[in-house]
C-alpha cells in the first residue's frame, strides 16, 4: 500500500523463457516471470494502482477485462505503453467479487501478444469475505486455472501460424494450465474451487470431469451466481470465466477434461474450429486425507435485475465477415455513446457461418433471452462475454456507471482474437 491506502501492484512486461517441454526451453512473453503473470487481488471498496513497465520489445497495452473503471485506465488500444515507458492506471474497485483477468490490446497484435504468454488473473474479493461455505484458501482449496492451448514447432518455441482454412486464427493441440503442460493439483480438502479461464486465443472448450460427476457451478465471468448450479459441463469461449466446486474422496484422481464443445456450427466449420477435440486440461490427486468442507450455501448472490424482456431493442451488433455491423474497426471512428446510468437492451446475432463471441468493456451485462428463450442456468449471473451461435439472437442489458468520458472511448469485440485483430471490433464512449 501506498501513503494515501492505495494498494500499488508492479508489473513488468518482459521477455522470457520456460522450460516447458524436454529440450530447448520455449521462449515466452509475461509479467513479471516473463510467462503470464502474477494474480493480482484486491477487495471491492479498495484504490489500486498498477504500474506497468514494457521491457518488451515493442509497444503494447494492459485492458482489465471485466473490470468497471474510467474508459482511460482501461489499457485498450487507446493506451498504449511504449517500450521502457511506464503506464500507472488507478481505479476503485466498485463491483462484486468475481473472477476477472488481465491481458495486452494493442490494435492488430492482441492474439500474438497474449498467445506469446501474457496474461493473468485479477480476483476482486468481497470486503464481507463473501457467502460462508465458498472454498477461499488461495492455491489450496480455491485454484486458478488458466487454459491457453498451444502448438509448438520442432525447436519449442510456440507455433504461431493459424490454421487459417479453420478462419479462427491459432487453435493448438497442447493444453497449458498456469502455463504448465501435464499439469496437476494435488487436492487436500473435501471441496475445490476452480476458478476457469479461457485465456486462449480461439478454442472453446467444454469442461467435465473424467467420470462424469456433476460439479457445482458457482460463479461466471462477472461474480457468484443467485445459487450454485449442479451439472456436469461449463463451456467457455474465448475470455469468459467460471467458477465450479469439485467434490472429491480421499485418494482418488480425476482429470478436468475439455469435450467437444457445441459451437452450433455446420459439420465442417466445428471440425475445423475445434468441435471434435477432446482435450485433457487438469489432473485432480486427492490426498489420502481430506480435510471436511463445509457445506455449500444455497444462496450465493443476488440475481442480475438491470432490465426486463419486453422486447425493446436499443441497439444490434451482427458479427459476421470479420466486421461488426458491416464496419471494420477504426481507431479513430466512435460507433455510439451510451448514457451513464442508462440501461439499454443490447442484440447480439452472428449470421455468418464462423464461431463468434461478444465481450464489450467497462462493465457487466444481464442475459435477457438467447434465441428468445429464457437463459440456461449457467447464463443467469453476471456476464462480460458471451458465445454467440449462429443465427441465435442474444439480448443483454447492460448499464455503465459513473464514469463519463466522451473523449475515450471503450471496445467491443469477438474475443476470437484473430477476429478481433482482422477488425471485428468497435468502440463507444460513456457520456
Ligand atoms: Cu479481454 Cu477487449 O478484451
Ligand atoms: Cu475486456
Ligand atoms: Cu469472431
Amino acid at each position: 500500500r501506498d501513503g494515501s491506502g492505495r494498494r500499488v501492484f508492479d508489473l513488468r512486461a518482459a521477455v522470457g523463457s520456460r522450460r516447458l517441454r524436454p529440450g530447448r526451453p520455449t521462449p515466452t512473453w509475461g509479467f513479471d516471470n516473463g510467462h503470464l503473470g502474477p494474480t493480482l487481488r484486491a477487495a471491492r471498496g479498495e484504490t489500486v494502482v498498477v504500474n506497468v513497465r514494457n521491457e518488451l520489445t515493442e509497444t503494447t497495452t494492459v485492458h482489465w477485462h471485466g473490470m468497471h473503471l474510467p474508459a482511460s485506465m482501461d489499457g485498450g488500444p487507446h493506451q498504449p505503453i511504449r517500450v521502457g515507458a511506464t503506464w500507472s492506471p488507478s481505479w476503485r474497485i466498485d463491483q462484486p467479487a468475481a473472477t476477472l483477468w488481465y491481458h495486452p490490446h494493442p490494435h492488430g497484435r492482441t492474439g500474438q501478444h497474449v498467445y506469446r504468454g501474457m496474461a493473468g488473473m485479477f480476483i476482486v474479493d468481497d470486503p464481507s469475505g463473501g457467502p460462508p461455505g465458498l472454498p477461499g484458501r488461495y492455491g489450496v482449496d480455491d485454484v486458478p486455472v488458466i487454459v491457453q492451448d498451444k502448438n509448438f514447432d520442432g525447436d519449442n518455441r510456440f507455433d504461431e501460424a493459424s490454421r487459417l482454412i479453420g478462419g479462427v486464427g491459432v487453435l493448438g493441440d497442447t493444453v497449458l494450465v498456469n502455463g504448465t503442460i501435464a499439469p496437476y493439483h494435488d487436492v487436500t480438502a473435501e471441496r475445490t474451487r476452480l476458478r476457469l479461464l479461457n485465456a486462449s486465443n480461439a478454442r472453446t472448450y467444454r469442461f467435465g470431469l473424467s467420470d462424469g460427476r456433476p460439479f457445482a457451478l458457482v460463479g461466471t465471468d462477472g461474480g457468484l451466481l443467485p445459487a450454485p448450479h449442479t451439472t456436469d459441463r461449463i463451456q467457455l469461449s474465448p475470455g469468459e470465466r467460471a467458477e465450479i466446486v469439485v467434490t472429491m474422496r480421499p485418494s482418488e484422481r480425476l482429470v478436468l477434461r475439455s469435450h467437444p464443445p457445441e459451437l452450433g456450427a455446420d459439420f465442417w466449420t466445428s471440425r475445423l474450429t475445434g468441435g471434435d477435440d477432446t482435450l485433457d486440461v487438469l489432473e485432480l490427486r486427492a490426498a489420502p486425507r481430506l480435510t471436511p468442507s463445509p457445506a455449500l450455501p444455497g444462496v450465493l448472490a443476488e440475481p442480475p435485475r438491470i432490465g426486463s424482456a419486453d422486447g425493446r431493442v436499443d441497439r444490434r451488433f451482427e458479427l459476421a465477415n470479420f466486421m461488426i455491423n458491416d464496419r471494420v474497426m477504426d481507431m479513430s471512428r466512435i460507433d455510439f455513446g451510451v448514457a451513464r446510468g442508462v440501461t439499454e437492451v443490447w442484440e447480439i446475432v452472428s449470421t455468418d457461418l464462423l464461431p463468434h463471441n461478444f465481450h464489450a468493456h467497462g462493465t457487466r451485462f444481464q442475459v435477457l433471452s438467447v434465441g428468445g428463450a429464457a437463459p440456461p442456468p449457467e447464463l443467469r449471473g453476471w456476464k462480460d462475454t458471451i458465445y454467440a451461435p449462429r443465427q441465435v439472437p442474444i439480448r443483454v442489458a447492460v448499464r455503465f456507471g459513473d464514469q463519463a468520458d466522451p473523449n475515450t472511448p471503450y471496445m467491443f469485440h469477438c474475443h476470437l482474437l484473430y477476429h478481433e485483430d482482422q477488425g471485428m471490433m468497435g468502440q463507444f464512449v460513456v457520456t
